[in-house]
């Protein structure tokens, strides 16, 4: 990471940002090295979306910043200041066509209906990234889902199911909704 010269920043600065979170625009107050991960689970406990390796690697920490997937243990908040952020408890939210009957998007109903996770600790990731791919319009095969969704690991190797959720819902053409707005990755 890149450390520029000159004063150093004060422990108690914070910086003031408004973030669109599950649809609720919320004024915050947030240390300029806090991550948009620590934000969520700290701050304002929405404890669904997950730390696994704080580094990048796992996808466990998944939400959807303008409807584009982003690991949010990189992400510093202050960046996203004014953005529309969607984290697994408000993604049934997202669903094109409204939540089903159990108030769940149609991804959440097909993981379940195909058993698509073991101990969960993945799940929320698992969940953001697929709707997230699906803004994306660029997997069409089972293939092109699985090289997708790499960024997402799942230790209890729950990826046929994953995959098959994604895909049913794929051709079911309910698709999510949230397009893209143009945020970074
Ligand atoms: S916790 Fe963010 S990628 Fe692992
Ligand atoms: S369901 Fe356990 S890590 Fe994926």
């Amino acid at each position: 990471m890149l450390i520029e010269s000159g004063s150093p920043v004060p422990a108690d600065t914070r910086v003031g940002i408004s973030l669109t979170i599950n649809g609720e625009t919320r004024a915050l107050q947030v240390s300029p090295w806090t991550s948009l991960l620590d934000l969520l689970r700290e701050q304002l406990d929405l404890t669904g979306t997950k730390k696994g390796c704080d580094h990048g690697q796992c996808g466990a920490c998944t939400v959807l910043i303008n409807g584009i997937r982003v690991n949010s243990c990189l992400t510093l908040a202050v960046m996203k200041d004014g953005a529309e952020i969607t984290t697994v408890e408000g993604l049934s939210a997202l669903a094109a066509g409204g939540a089903g009957a159990n108030g769940l998007h149609p991804i959440q109903d097909a993981f379940i209906a195909h058993d698509a996770f073991q101990c969960g600790y993945c799940t929320s990731g698992q969940l953001c990234s697929s709707v997230g791919l699906m803004n994306e319009g660029h997997a069409h095969s089972r293939d092109e889902i699985r090289e997708a969704m790499s960024g997402n690991l799942c230790r209890c190797g729950a990826y046929t199911n994953i995959v098959d959720a994604i895909e049913e819902v794929m051709q079911a053409g309910t698709t999510p909704g949230d397009a893209p707005q143009g945020a970074a990755r």
